[in-house]
């Protein structure tokens, strides 16, 4: 009878070889984190006030024009390429049809002249979607009779959107309405106006999903609807569903987008992998509010390691498929992995 002693079993793939030291495990490492995978989403408010640090979403701020111009400098230093740009408006200036979005002197584009201004190497974002203009908190207008968000009528409204935030110096208008063929609506529009070279990160697989919550607490959407509960099942997509996934993602494609993007991320791994195959597109993957806010609160309670979980959540997107990765951890994790 053999004892643990001498048990000698003759391996030939022994996988532990090559993990036994860190030099050897950095040789083999797969999926590596960079700066430039980055975008950093931020969100913008008018006038003086002090930056506002948003309750569910430790360490993430809203700041006015001139902090937010502070903070973009900070990132381009930090080798982060672009920024997301989010406002949040005063509940005066909302109404039923969002029309405070083709105002051309409203919040997120006098923001984004001003970031490009004094850092025109930065890469801007916009989101193109009516939800931080609307009383109701819906990304676009409703039908006459109130029950759902009316698309075609959507759509022409977030075209005349993009174009305004193409003047103002945007580099990426980013539509995350889920209104169909906006994108084809949005590149005819750029184009007419001699907007050739702006660019459409479609949010092309977005989900109906709960992990959004902390992110209406601070654009405020959610106090717009007066209720956490606000429902966009009649456009974004059911968190059941995969194949219409990569259904989106070739549509997108085909309207014109440059770039496609999956949200929520990480739980959506299988998601990015797939539309990763079916398309040739750089793939962008926003791991939402609520997948930074419960990380957070975890380590707050002791139970996660921060930094730890931080990272490993985000090389889990990469290695998913994702070529860059909207993230509030975007600075944090700049700033270690340039260190
Ligand atoms: C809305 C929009 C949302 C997010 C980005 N753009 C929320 C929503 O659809 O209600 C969510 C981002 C996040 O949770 O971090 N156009």
């Amino acid at each position: 009878m053999s004892t643990p002693a001498d048990f000698k079993p003759e391996l030939t793939q022994r996988p532990r070889r090559l993990r036994r030291t860190p030099a050897l495990r950095a040789m083999v490492e797969e999926t590596v984190l960079r700066p430039a995978d980055f975008i950093a989403p931020l969100f913008v408010v008018d006038g003086e006030p002090a930056p506002e640090e948003i309750a569910s979403m430790p360490g993430v701020f809203r700041l006015n024009i001139h902090d937010l111009v502070a903070e973009c400098r900070e990132l381009h230093a930090l080798g982060i390429p672009a920024v997301a740009l989010f406002p949040k408006l005063d509940p005066s200036l909302k109404d039923a049809d969002g029309s405070g979005a083709l105002d051309e002197n409203t919040l997120i584009l006098r923001a984004v002249r001003a970031v490009k201004a004094a850092v025109p190497a930065l890469m801007i974002i916009t989101d193109v979607a009516l939800d931080p203009y609307t009383t109701h908190g819906h990304d676009g207008v409703l039908t006459a009779d109130g029950s759902d968000v009316d698309n075609d009528r959507t759509v022409a409204i977030l075209a005349r959107m993009a174009v305004l935030q193409a003047k103002a110096g945007v580099d990426i208008v980013a539509p995350s309405d889920m209104m169909d063929g906006r994108v084809g609506a949005i590149r005819k529009a750029l184009d007419a106006e001699g907007f050739t070279g702006t660019a459409i990160m479609a949010y092309s697989v977005k989900y109906n999903s709960a992990y959004y919550g902390p992110f209406r607490d601070a654009v405020g959407s959610a106090q717009a609807a007066g209720t956490k509960l606000l429902s966009k099942a009649t456009y974004q997509m059911n968190p059941a569903n995969r194949r219409e996934a990569v259904t989106e993602a070739r549509l997108d494609e085909a309207e014109g987008a440059d770039f496609l993007m999956v949200k929520p991320a990480g739980a959506y791994l299988d998601i990015i992998r797939d539309v990763r195959e079916a398309t040739g597109k750089p793939l962008a993957a926003y791991q939402v509010s609520g997948e930074y806010s419960q990380i957070h609160a975890a380590a707050k309670l002791g139970w996660l390691d921060l930094a730890r979980t931080r990272h490993e959540s985000l090389l889990a997107i990469k290695r998913a498929g994702a070529d860059l990765i909207l993230t509030y951890f975007a600075k944090d994790m700049a700033k270690l992995l340039k260190a």
